[in-house]
């Protein structure tokens, strides 16, 4: 695992599209999965510029967001699919066709879950994945609790998930009781990933994921059997880190190792 601490949130978002535009560099087809979620909005937004300073060009990737809501239209703004249209796709120039997110009006969502799965082995597997963290440790919206054998599939969400994710709708909404998530195992067979994690209120969860137990009460935990994670932080997500200093050493700034 390689803990990368950068000088602040907006460094830590630079570096976390660094890395994807390197993998997309590396690969112009490349297959992406992609997150949502306020971590991740800095993110899009490096990439929206560089698209548009013309230094990025993403039209020949593939893309597999992580989980949809159930029960949201498409076209409800805080469906994950309008979401990402509005952060990246639209920017991108990326045909609804390569840009996959599980349809979460499916009126089977168990089966459409399913098909999700097929297809991003269809698609030759995920090359880079990114990923943000929620407070209780989740990831996609595996909850505490998920098998860390999961793959895509239909999830109940959490009160508190629900409680912060409700900022993103109005007043008289309720937030998504279902989603449809990959699944940790889904997760861990992507060839590389990246977990963005920033602020104070992530430091307690992201010591849980990286230096605590492998459990499934901390989904994020899994990771540590992933051959290529990388979770990219700020300071103050970085906090509550007992080996800050080694990783520091390892990754002055949170750059490349230093051999
Ligand atoms: C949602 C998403 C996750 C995301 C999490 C954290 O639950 N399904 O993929 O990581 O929120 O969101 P935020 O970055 O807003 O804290």
């Amino acid at each position: 695992m390689r803990v990368l601490i950068c000088e602040d949130g907006a460094a830590a978002a630079q570096r976390t599209a660094d890395i994807l535009c390197a993998s997309v560099a590396n690969r112009p087809d490349a297959v992406l999965g992609l997150a949502t979620g306020g971590t991740m909005e800095p993110v899009y937004a490096v990439l929206r510029n560089r698209i548009a300073a013309g230094s990025l060009d993403l039209s020949g990737v593939t893309t597999f967001n992580l989980d949809e809501y159930v029960g949201l239209a498409v076209t409800h703004p805080q469906s994950y699919r309008a979401t990402m249209q509005r952060l990246l796709f639209d920017a991108a120039g990326l045909p609804p066709a390569r840009c996959h997110l599980p349809d979460g009006s499916a009126a089977d969502p168990v089966a459409e879950a399913r098909a999700y799965e097929a297809a991003i082995e269809a698609a030759g597997g995920i090359d880079l994945q990114l990923l943000g963290i929620g407070h209780n440790g989740h990831i996609g919206f595996n909850e505490p609790t998920s098998s860390l054998g999961s793959r895509t599939r239909v999830k109940t969400l959490t009160g508190e998930t629900r409680r912060a994710n409700a900022r993103f709708f109005g007043p008289d909404e309720e937030a998504p009781q279902f989603a449809i998530t990959m699944g940790i195992k889904t997760v861990l067979e992507t060839r590389a990933c990246v977990l963005l994690a920033t602020g104070p209120r992530k430091a307690a969860v992201v010591a849980a994921a990286i230096e605590g137990p492998l459990a499934a009460a901390c989904p994020a935990s899994a990771l540590q059997l992933h051959p290529q994670a990388t979770f990219v932080l700020d300071p103050a997500a970085a906090a509550g880190l007992k080996l800050r200093d080694y990783y520091e050493t390892v990754h002055p700034g949170g750059g490349e190792a230093r051999l």
